[in-house]
């Protein structure tokens, strides 16, 4: 016994101890996405762990001591796609280290101290499409034998040691070549033979960057003939005039997007010329960026004088004071200024302006002014800006205008209806501070806007005409508003284009029925972060279209309908996070959430808050057998609640009946015997004949009663009769007590029976009737009599329903009493009644 008991006592707690460890931590890796991705970062693998799927698609090893990768390494995942082998300490890449993996597409090797490469290093990589080779220790491009692969279109080699921008011959190879990132390297001089690869051949979409490279010189006509998408020269001069000869040897260049400038962090420039970017003039530019530069000087006009037709210009983070001296010649049809410092705003007039982005501007303190005319899009978002009149033509300059966001901005009060503007499709609001927006039909001249954003912009809705007018509105996000009594009322009307609306975060308690009726194509519906109690209040059932309804962070208990009738496009039912009560009440709602299970969004999130015992228990581990047994158990009470009634009262109707079916069955075998003798006077007779006998030997049970007209024995004396068929074969003896039987009769029978009554007093089996009320004094006179009647209990006769009905049953019980129920026995007492009988 004891050793068993030790044993067992080490092994709970260590049972304990290894059930606790969730299976995960087994393995080294984590699965993101079963059989497709697994994500090992930095868990110390010398090697690939064995248990990783054959199957999976993306690996990312990274921060792992895999120190080397020998041939094959990754043979047995050929179908991965993505491999990340960042800082993994790879110092050597053997030939064919990558065999087998012809679907892989992106290769990272960022980090990775790479001292041998095997000029078969990256065979087999068929469909290779990115590279990143960032931090490598590589000296140049030369040394990368990537050769072969055809289908690469980014590669990154930033970030190593590279000192010449020599592109090899192999470039020609990479016709897909978009990307090159050769940023952050050691690269000073560029030279015209640097790019001899790139002129006439079909690489005319590539990217290039070269910051932060110390450049100090290129070769004027290095990039003539050269076409590039993009080409980005950041924090790459360490002085104007470097910069000014470098940008002049850019000339005879094309580019869509030319990048210049510095990074917030890496300065080199100490003062900025206006002549710096002369040289732009010579070089075909359509989108020109500049960043982080601070300081100019001169003439901003000077400036861009060689930027005059590019079509979009971008100002980054830069110092501009004001940018008035624009001339109107210039043909800008973007401009987009990000987070400069412009202390004053100013009075733009750029005719061919279509297109305005200014965002983030903080020290911006009052309110633009337009003179553009052709502006179609305007974003003025994050400037904290305040409005004091919005929106109309003449507050923006334009009638053109199809986007307004003015976003993340300050107080804005609308005070006209967008007069000029019936041209907008697209207009942002959100994290404004609105004022008098539910006071009339602000919107209703947009009889064009498609997508409107008003979310957190402290509307009070109180106003059923708010989006009066927004017939063609598609989008609308109102997200972190209020309503009045925190009632949704019928303000969607004539929307019928709306397929997306999104309402959470508005403290909404109920929804009135038609709320939802005028939005046949609505597919999104977002209620969530409401305070909803039951899901059956939201009128959904007209939204015909809809596909995703989401009503998680809610108070939904659960719905009291009898079924629910979600649209049939519905795809997702978000209920997650609300306050489900799994009782029986809702059963039908937790039934339907089972059954509904592919429909809801996380269904094993929802969990119970009540009733206590459930509390934090997945709702679908509610069973509704309790509820169909404590629904039985009412039933079944109240059922035999009923039966048990009505038994009672057939019984106390049929007890009779009842009793001669259970025992007196055998009653009627003892014919020679009477269930009583009666005794009365002969004025009583009538009653006798037309009551007592009418109702007891035609009643049920039936009784025999001995009575002396019918039954006393001719010829024989009468006492002889009363004793032998009266008192002999008679179990009981009534007596029916009455003014005549007391004065008449009583007398007789008291002589007749005089030696009896030693007899007859002895048995309990004497009912005395009493039919009419009787003068006590009377009564006195007959002391035996009294002395009877006062000592047992007697029967009333009384002339009522009632009284009669209870008179009958009592007369019948007593009647009953002392019957023999047992055939032998009854076989036994008139076998002793014979004796007996004979006996005498
Ligand atoms: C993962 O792959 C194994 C073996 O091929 C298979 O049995 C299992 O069902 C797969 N799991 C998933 C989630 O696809
Ligand atoms: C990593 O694993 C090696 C042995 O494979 C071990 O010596 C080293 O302590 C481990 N490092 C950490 C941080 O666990
Ligand atoms: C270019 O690709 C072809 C075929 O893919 C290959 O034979 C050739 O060696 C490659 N050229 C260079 C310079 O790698
Ligand atoms: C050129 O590349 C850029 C991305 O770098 C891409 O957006 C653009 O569509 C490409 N243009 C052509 C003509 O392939
Ligand atoms: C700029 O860089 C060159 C060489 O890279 C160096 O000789 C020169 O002193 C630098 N000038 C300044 C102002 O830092
Ligand atoms: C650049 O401008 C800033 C702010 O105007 C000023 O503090 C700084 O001294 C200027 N630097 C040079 C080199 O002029
Ligand atoms: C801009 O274009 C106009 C005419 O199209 C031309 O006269 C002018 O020289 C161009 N400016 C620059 C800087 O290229
Ligand atoms: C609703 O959209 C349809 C198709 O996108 C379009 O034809 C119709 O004009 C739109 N209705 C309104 C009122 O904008
Ligand atoms: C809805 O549009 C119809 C015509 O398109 C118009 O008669 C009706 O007044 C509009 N209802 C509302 C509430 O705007
Ligand atoms: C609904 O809005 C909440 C935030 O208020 C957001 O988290 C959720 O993703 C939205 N749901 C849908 C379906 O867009
Ligand atoms: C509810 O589920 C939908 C659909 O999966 C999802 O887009 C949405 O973000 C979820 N809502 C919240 C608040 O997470
Ligand atoms: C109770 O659950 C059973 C099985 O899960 C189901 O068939 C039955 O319809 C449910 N009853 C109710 C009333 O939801």
């Amino acid at each position: 016994m004891m050793p068993r008991f030790c044993l067992a006592g080490a092994l709970i707690p260590a049972m304990a101890f290894l059930s606790c460890l969730r299976p995960e931590s087994w393995e080294p890796c984590m699965e993101v996405v079963p059989n497709i991705t697994y994500q090992c970062m930095g868990q110390n693998l010398s090697k690939i762990p064995d248990n990783i799927p054959s199957s999976t698609k993306n690996l990312d090893l990274s921060f792992n001591p895999l120190n080397g990768l020998g041939s094959q390494s990754f043979s047995s995942f050929p179908d991965l796609q993505v491999l990340d082998l960042s800082r993994c300490e790879i110092q050597m890449i053997e030939d064919g280290a990558y065999q087998g993996l012809s679907q892989l597409s992106t290769l990272i090797l960022t980090g990775n101290p790479i001292r041998s490469l095997a000029l078969g290093a990256f065979s087999g990589l068929s469909s290779l499409k990115k590279l990143v080779a960032v931090e490598t220790n590589l000296l140049s491009l030369e040394n990368l034998p990537i050769g072969h692969l055809i289908t690469l279109k980014e590669l990154s080699v930033a970030h190593n040691l590279i000192h010449s921008f020599k592109l090899p011959e192999y470039f020609s190879n990479l016709t897909k070549l978009e990307h090159l990132d050769l940023s952050n390297n050691k690269i000073q001089v560029i030279h015209h033979k640097d790019l001899h690869v790139l002129r006439g051949k079909p690489l005319h979409n590539l990217s290039l960057d070269l910051s932060l490279n110390p450049i100090d010189f290129i070769q004027p006509g290095s990039f003539k003939e050269i076409r590039l998408h993009k080409l980005t020269l950041r924090s790459n001069f360490n002085s104007t005039n470097v910069m000014k000869t470098c940008i002049q040897g850019l000339a005879g260049l094309e580019v869509h997007q030319l990048v210049l400038g510095e990074f917030k962090n890496e300065r080199n420039l100490a003062s900025f010329d206006n002549s710096a970017l002369e040289g732009l003039c010579s070089v075909t530019i359509e989108e020109f960026r500049l960043a982080y530069l601070d300081n100019f000087s001169g003439d901003i006009d000077n400036l861009f004088h060689c930027l005059e037709n590019v079509s979009a210009m971008s100002l980054v983070s830069l110092y501009i004071e004001n940018l008035e001296g624009l001339s109107k010649d210039f043909k800008w049809q973007t401009l987009e200024l990000v987070r400069c410092k412009c202390q004053h705003f100013f009075h733009l007039a750029l005719p061919f302006l279509k297109k305005m982005i200014f965002t983030d501007n903080r020290d911006v303190n009052n309110m633009p002014k337009f003179r553009v005319p052709s502006l179609e899009f305007l974003d003025l978002s994050g400037n904290g800006l305040s409005f004091k009149h919005c929106c109309s033509h003449t507050d923006l300059g334009t009638t053109r205008l199809k986007h307004l966001d003015l976003s993340f901005n300050g107080v804005i009060t609308m005070n006209s209806n967008f007069l000029g503007l019936e041209e907008l499709l697209y207009l942002d609001f959100q994290h404004c501070n609105l004022k008098q927006t539910s006071e009339f039909s602000v919107f209703l001249s947009l009889n064009k806007l498609v997508y409107l954003d008003i979310s957190y912009t402290q509307i009070r809705i109180a106003f059923d005409g708010i989006f009066d007018g927004l017939i063609s509105l598609k989008t609308l996000k109102m997200a972190g508003n209020s309503f009045k009594g925190n009632m949704l009322s019928n303000i969607f009307k004539n929307m019928t284009n709306l397929t997306f609306l999104d309402l959470s975060d508005c403290q909404l308690e109920y929804v009135s029925q038609g709320a939802f009726d005028q939005l046949p194509r609505l597919q999104i519906l977002n209620m969530s972060h409401n305070q909803i109690v039951l899901l059956d209040t939201l009128p959904y059932e007209p939204l015909h279209a809809l596909q995703v309804l989401d009503c998680s962070f809610n108070r939904i208990e659960g719905s009291i309908g009898q079924e629910l009738h979600v649209p049939s496009n519905l795809s997702a039912l978000n209920l997650t996070k609300n306050d489900f009560a799994c009782i029986c009440k809702y059963q039908n709602f937790l039934q339907w959430v089972k059954d509904q299970r592919q429909l809801l969004v996380e269904v094993e999130q929802m969990v119970c808050v009540a009733p206590s015992v459930m509390q934090g228990m997945p709702v679908l581990t509610f069973r509704n057998s309790t509820c169909q047994l404590s629904k039985t158990i009412i039933s079944v009470s109240v059922l035999s609640v009923l039966v048990v009634s009505i038994i009672v009262v057939l019984v106390y109707k049929f007890y009779f009946h009842l009793m001669l079916l259970a025992g007196c069955k055998t009653y009627g075998r003892g014919e020679s015997t009477y269930d009583a003798f009666v005794i009365y006077s002969s004025h009583d007779e009538d009653w006798v004949r037309n009551e007592l006998v009418k109702n007891l030997e035609e009643g049920v049970p039936p009784f025999k009663l001995c009575l002396h007209y019918r039954d006393f024995i001719p010829g024989v004396a009468i006492a002889a009769n009363i004793i032998q068929e009266g008192f002999h074969k008679s179990r009981k003896v009534i007596v029916v007590v009455s003014q005549h039987f007391i004065q008449s009769r009583w007398c007789i029978f008291e002589y007749e029976i005089a030696q009896t009554w030693q007899f007859l007093s002895s048995r309990a089996g004497i009912i005395f009737i009493v039919l009419q009320k009787l003068e006590k004094s009377l009564l006195r006179q007959q002391v035996e009599l009294y002395r009877l009647l006062s000592r047992n209990t007697y029967l009333e006769w009384e002339d009522s329903v009632l009284g009669r009905h209870i008179f009958w049953r009592r007369l019948r019980k007593a009647l009953l009493d002392g019957k023999p129920w047992n055939p032998e026995e009854t076989v036994d007492a008139e076998n002793n009644q014979q004796e007996a009988t004979t006996s005498t």
